[in-house]
This record gives structure tokens, C-alpha cells and sequence, in this order.
């Protein structure tokens, strides 16, 4: 059994403004922390429970049912949030939460291939039924895609040089493992950049981004997430690293810009709005909840209302 210590719990839970006989979605089921708190406060109302990831399902689906049987659990990208939800009957809800990126268990469980402290094939898909894995990416990607993935979704300072290096050492042999790819990684990171952190943290980000989508999926979720709220309805989303917060913040500033046809005398404030924001800037965890779970450091939390 895998522990997954729940980020920003209380204060995203609170954030749903949840009524008892409400309709809830947890995108990102996990080890169920969230769900459990969400589906204690609901005994008149439903939540769905999105993940795409078998193990997580299997571990969370035995959690909430020793709460309540009033949840169902979708195994699907969230990305499909609008129409999975629609071939269940359901319209509108009245709240979505998010909280992104793997669980605890894919760096613990070494078969995963997510982390670089141990040895296993490289996978890092989070729905084991996809084609594409690390495997794919590394072994696959022209010079110029591979650059791409280094510099986009992991902010990397030698993207160019580092695509060379993988390019060069898989012309001479596969690379099949973790192990393997963070000796390359270690060979071509600049030594003043190795002094800063361990170079394998952030080429794994961008890796398993871009294995698991993550970012497009993201963006087309949201977009589905706004238009099926409720009104009053609420949409918090939990953040790890800058490329997430980006797309959440630009997402909600959108939902929440009027347009005033050019010439008209009228103000911004008088025109109505769909959607408020309830957060301007990010919530971050405290300083206590940061000192108990280190993954919690980077997190950022942002949530939206329909008016
Ligand atoms: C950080 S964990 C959630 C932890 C959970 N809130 C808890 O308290 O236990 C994120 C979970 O979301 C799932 N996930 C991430 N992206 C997803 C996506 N696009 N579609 C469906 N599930 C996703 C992962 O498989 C993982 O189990």
C-alpha cells in the first residue's frame, strides 16, 4: 500500500464551497485524499472521479467505499471531462478540482520509470495502455523534437546540446533504462549547471510531460470544465511547476474578460461577468505543511466561480 499525502487539502476543499446534495468531479483521483474529504461532506449528492491510472483507481475505489457509495469512478484521460461525463447523463456540476501531476507511487514504485534515483525500463505513462512511453520519446524523437520537449517542458538551459548527446548515444545502442539515460543527462549537463540540483529532476519532468501530454490535455480540459459548471459552481486546480500555473492562470483570466465593443460609452464594470475569480493571486501551503511534505514546496493553487 503506497502513501500519498494530500496537498492543500484543507484549503482546497474549502474552496469548493461544497453543499451536501452537490455534483462534484475529482480529476485527479490518486490515493482518493481529496475524494475522501469532498465525498464526506456530500451524503445527498454525487462525485466522479477521474484517473487514468489502474493502481490508483484499485487503491482509491476501496478508500471512498468505506465513506459512501455515492461516487463513480471514470478511467479516462480528464481531457474527456465534458463527454464522459455526458454518456453518464450528467450536464452540469458544481465543482471540479484538480490537482495535478503523478501520485507519490510513480517515483515509488521503481517499474514505473518516473524516477531517476532508481533503475527500471523508462516508462513514465500514467494510463499503461498508451503507446508512447519514455521508451518512445528517447528513443524516437528527431534532434529537433527532442530539443523541443528538453526546452519547453523542462525549462532547460542546453537543450541542443543535450538532444545531441541522447541522439548520439542511442545511434550506438538503446537506451532501455532510467539508469542509462541519467548518465547521459550527467555527461552532457554543463558543470556549473550540476552544481545547482540534480540535472535527471528536470529532464524527467519533460520527458514524462511530454509522454503523458500533459500540458495540451490540460488546456482542453479547463476550456470543457468552464462551460459545464453551475452556477456558483467552482473550479480549483492545484499546480506544481510554472508551465501548469501558466495555463491555469491564462485560462481563468480569459474566462473572466469582458469584451466592450470599441467607441461604446460603457465601463468594465458594467457589463456582466460569467465567472469571478476567487483567488487573484495563487494560494501556497504553509510554512508547517511545507516542512511535513516536500512535495508540497512548489505547489499553487487557483480557483474560479460561475456567476
Ligand atoms: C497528484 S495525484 C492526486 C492525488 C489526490 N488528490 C490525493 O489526494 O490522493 C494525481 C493523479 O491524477 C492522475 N492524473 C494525472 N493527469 C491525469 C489526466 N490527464 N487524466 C486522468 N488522470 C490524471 C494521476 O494518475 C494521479 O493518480
Amino acid at each position: 500500500m503506497y502513501k500519498h499525502v494530500s496537498v492543500l487539502l484543507k484549503e482546497s476543499i474549502d474552496s469548493l464551497n461544497i453543499k451536501n446534495d452537490g455534483i462534484y468531479v475529482d480529476c485527479t483521483l490518486g490515493g482518493g485524499g481529496h475524494s475522501s474529504e469532498i465525498l464526506k461532506q456530500i451524503p445527498k449528492g454525487h462525485l466522479y472521479c477521474f484517473d487514468q491510472d489502474d493502481y490508483a483507481i484499485e487503491v482509491a475505489s476501496v478508500k471512498l467505499s468505506k465513506i459512501s457509495d455515492n461516487f463513480t469512478i471514470i478511467k479516462s484521460n480528464f481531457a474527456n471531462i465534458k463527454e464522459e461525463l455526458e454518456d453518464l447523463g450528467v450536464m452540469k456540476v458544481d465543482g471540479i478540482l484538480y490537482d495535478l501531476g503523478v501520485s507519490s507511487f510513480h517515483f515509488d514504485i521503481p517499474e514505473r520509470g518516473f524516477s531517476y534515483h532508481s533503475d527500471a525500463l523508462l516508462d513514465m505513462r500514467m494510463d499503461q495502455t498508451q503507446q508512447i512511453s519514455a521508451l518512445t520519446v528517447i528513443n524516437q524523437y528527431s534532434l529537433n523534437e527532442l530539443t523541443t520537449v528538453f526546452s519547453k517542458y523542462g525549462e532547460i538551459t542546453y537543450p541542443k546540446r543535450l538532444a545531441v548527446a541522447v541522439i548520439k548515444a542511442r545511434d550506438e545502442k538503446v537506451i532501455n533504462t532510467t539508469q542509462e539515460f541519467v548518465d547521459i543527462i550527467l555527461d552532457a549537463t554543463p558543470a556549473a549547471v550540476r552544481k545547482k540540483g540534480h540535472p535527471a529532476k528536470k529532464v524527467f519532468q519533460a520527458i514524462r510531460i511530454a509522454v503523458n501530454d500533459e500540458l495540451e490535455v490540460l488546456k482542453k480540459s479547463l476550456e470543457s470544465s468552464l462551460s459545464i459548471l453551475n452556477q456558483k459552481g467552482r473550479i480549483v486546480i492545484i499546480s506544481f511547476h510554472s508551465l501548469e500555473d501558466r495555463i491555469a492562470k491564462r485560462a481563468f483570466n480569459n474566462a473572466v474578460k469582458v469584451d466592450i465593443p470599441r467607441g461604446l460609452p460603457i465601463k468594465d464594470s458594467d457589463i456582466p461577468r460569467e465567472f469571478i475569480k476567487i483567488t487573484r493571486k495563487p494560494v501556497t501551503p504553509t510554512d508547517d505543511e511545507t516542512t511535513e511534505n516536500v512535495r508540497a514546496r512548489s505547489a499553487k493553487m487557483r480557483v474560479i466561480e460561475k456567476l
